[in-house]
């Protein structure tokens, strides 16, 4: 790698580090992110590395993923702490554009995601999938990767993306990571900075719940009284809300009332207090 790891703001500086690369004939990896960095994201970077010549990491706190009620103002921002962590993970380039680079004056065109965005965070979250599709495809046609990494830890974004390079041919590969988790089993993620000691002790309950509703699954059981058992589980346990537990088809995101021979995914989201945490597990 060498030197320290540059960071463009413009598109124009983007395209300057991207042209030569392409020049020169090396592979290109992107890593999209919104910052606040932990070890989750680290190991995406370091699989970018083993694939292609040179990583890209994106840092973009997107606007249009959040809805106006939701944690965009509060959101964890650590650049500086980013880019340190980022240059010993192997990391090239950070491209960390301002909202005005993005979106400039007068920007009006948006994805609309296709079906596998419509159920689950779908139904929670209306606009989140347009705003991840939109900035995603925009990240593509920026960085130009040959293939980009996501963690799995947002499954269903994942496969709303897979869907889009799809349908729109889009000339990159997408790879799926798998999650990291703490010790107790927590996913790793930036909003478990927002949880209270009480809550953070809470907070494996629901990673419990869904790999114990997973196993249920594997093993034949009537897949509605399964999930009727995980809620009670994640309730006891002392979440707040539970938007919900579902099990899927891993590809389309469609409820599956039975196993039957295409993969299926559980999937879950929940709140402890004001935090809002997501995960999802292999039948
Ligand atoms: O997963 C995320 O951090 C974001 O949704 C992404 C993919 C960087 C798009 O803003």
């Amino acid at each position: 790698m060498g030197g320290k790891t540059k960071i463009a703001r413009t598109v124009k500086d983007l395209r300057k580090f991207v042209g030569k690369w392409r020049k020169d004939g090396a592979s290109i990896a992107l890593v999209p992110t919104m910052g606040a960095l932990h070890p989750g994201h680290l190991s995406l970077v370091k699989l970018a590395a083993k694939k292609a010549d040179r990583v890209v990491v994106s840092i973009f706190v997107n606007p249009t993923q959040f809805a106006p009620h939701e944690d965009l103002a509060r959101y964890p921002r650590d650049e500086a702490g980013d880019v340190a962590k980022l240059h010993d993970a192997g990391c090239d380039l950070v491209w960390a554009p301002a909202v005005e680079e993005m979106y400039p004056e007068g920007f009006s065109t948006s994805v609309k995601p296709g079906s596998a965005a419509a159920p689950l965070e779908g139904e929670f979250r209306p606009h989140h999938f347009a705003g991840v599709a939109t900035v995603c495809c925009k990240l593509f046609s920026q960085v130009t990767p040959d293939v980009a990494i996501f963690g799995e830890k947002d499954f269903q974004q994942l496969a709303v993306l897979r869907q889009m390079v799809r349908d729109l041919n889009l000339p990159l590969k997408l790879i799926g990571a798998p999650t990291m988790r703490e010790k107790d089993g927590l996913a790793l993620s930036s909003r478990n900075a927002y949880l209270s000691a009480n809550e953070r002790a809470i907070a494996p309950a629901l990673q419990a719940a869904i790999a114990e509703l997973a196993s249920e699954v594997a093993n034949g059981v009537d897949i509605k009284s399964a999930i009727e058992a995980a809620n009670r589980k994640v309730r006891n346990a002392g979440f707040t809300k539970i938007d919900y537990i579902a099990v899927a088809d891993a590809e389309t995101l469609k409820p599956a009332e039975t196993l039957g021979e295409r993969p299926l995914r559980v999937l879950a989201a929940a709140w402890l207090g004001k935090t809002r945490l997501i995960d999802n597990i292999a039948v």
